[in-house]
């Protein structure tokens, strides 16, 4: 009996590393490992509506047209909407500007629930701010249970932040909805979390960019992937990490979906949402002084190398369609 590919719904910021990893799982879609099944968009990099329409440039130039793209929530649960330009361009791709699109699917919640309905086990993958998966949380907690896996990109856990001294971005933007999924998940659906401190270590350089290049010669996304990257490249070394730039949703995909080994740890965490000062800060209680339920599998080391090959398999996989 032919195995039937995990289904796969991801809700993200493209966002430049957002970018690399939907040509990552487009290269899957094609070859049949996945089905990717929707893409949903949160406001995060930038905002909501651009995201969205960074996604549906990146499938159209990948040949999935036919997968929807939807905006999600223009605005975080409860704190006002603060973007990253500076981060990832004006824009959200560096360099490169999505031409004006014509989204045809509104209505993310229903895509949600149709991917729901459609596929058993399907896989949710979230590499922005949880907003929307919070909010779904709320309005149907029922159908949230129904998710085979859900893997985030977000938090710095016990480890310094990127945005503030404790806080990761994604957890930053949008500190209530992080919080509040990490309260209403457990039990239902245990989420893998992928924090700062592990996808920091993926890191592409413009030696591994031009291997990435080589390998997709001629495909639309190689006119664009430079400028996208180039601009992330600059803001990388303008932090002092040097002239190259962390793929956080890049290897939060590949964990998600299995394909490098990493390492776990059942635990509970949880999100500071209230203080000014410490807004967005995730801990997570390793030596179980909270005593409460386990709501994550903290992923504490991954296989880089294994990763980077991972990388050019994918993106093989999506030069060769
Ligand atoms: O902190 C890294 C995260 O914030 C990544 O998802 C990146 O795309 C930004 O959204
Ligand atoms: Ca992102």
């Amino acid at each position: 009996m032919i195995a039937t590919p995990p289904a796969i719904l991801i809700d993200c910021d493209p966002g430049i590393d957002d970018c690399l990893a939907l040509m990552y799982l487009a290269g899957l879609h094609h070859a049949g490992d996945i089905e990717l099944v929707g893409v949903t968009t949160t406001a995060g990099n930038v905002e909501a509506y651009q995201t969205a329409a960074n996604a549906r440039w990146i499938l159209d130039l990948c040949s999935l047209g036919d997968v929807p793209v939807a905006p999600g929530l223009t605005r975080p649960l409860k704190v006002d909407l603060t973007t990253t330009p500076e981060t990832h361009g004006s824009t959200g791709l560096g360099y490169a500007t999505a031409p004006t699109t014509t989204l045809h699917h509104s209505d993310w919640q229903r895509l949600w629930k149709e991917a729901l309905a459609a596929h058993h086990d399907l896989q949710l993958i979230v590499t922005g701010p949880v907003t929307n998966l919070a909010a779904f949380e709320e309005a149907h907690s029922e159908a949230v249970a129904q998710f085979g896996a859900i893997t985030i990109m977000g938090g710095a856990v016990n480890y310094r932040g990127n945005t503030t001294p404790t806080a990761e971005w994604n957890f930053w933007v949008d500190p209530h909805a992080a919080a509040q999924h990490f309260h209403s998940s457990a039990p239902r659906v245990p989420t893998t979390l992928c924090s700062l401190e592990l996808t920091e270590q993926f890191l592409i350089t413009p030696q591994r960019l031009e291997a990435v290049m080589e390998l997709l010669h001629g495909h639309p996304m190689a006119h664009i992937l430079r400028d996208v990257l180039r601009y992330y490249f600059e803001f990388h070394q303008a932090q002092g990490e040097g002239y190259q730039a962390q793929i956080h949703d890049l290897l939060t995909c590949m964990i998600a979906l299995g394909q490098i080994d990493f390492e776990v740890v059942e635990t509970t965490v949880d999100v500071e949402a209230e203080s000014p000062l410490l807004r967005g800060t995730s801990v997570a209680d390793l030596r179980n002084h909270w005593g409460r339920a386990h709501n994550a599998r903290l992923v504490t080391s991954a296989d880089m190398e294994a990763a980077h090959q991972e990388c050019l398999r994918g993106f093989t996989l999506l030069a060769s369609r």
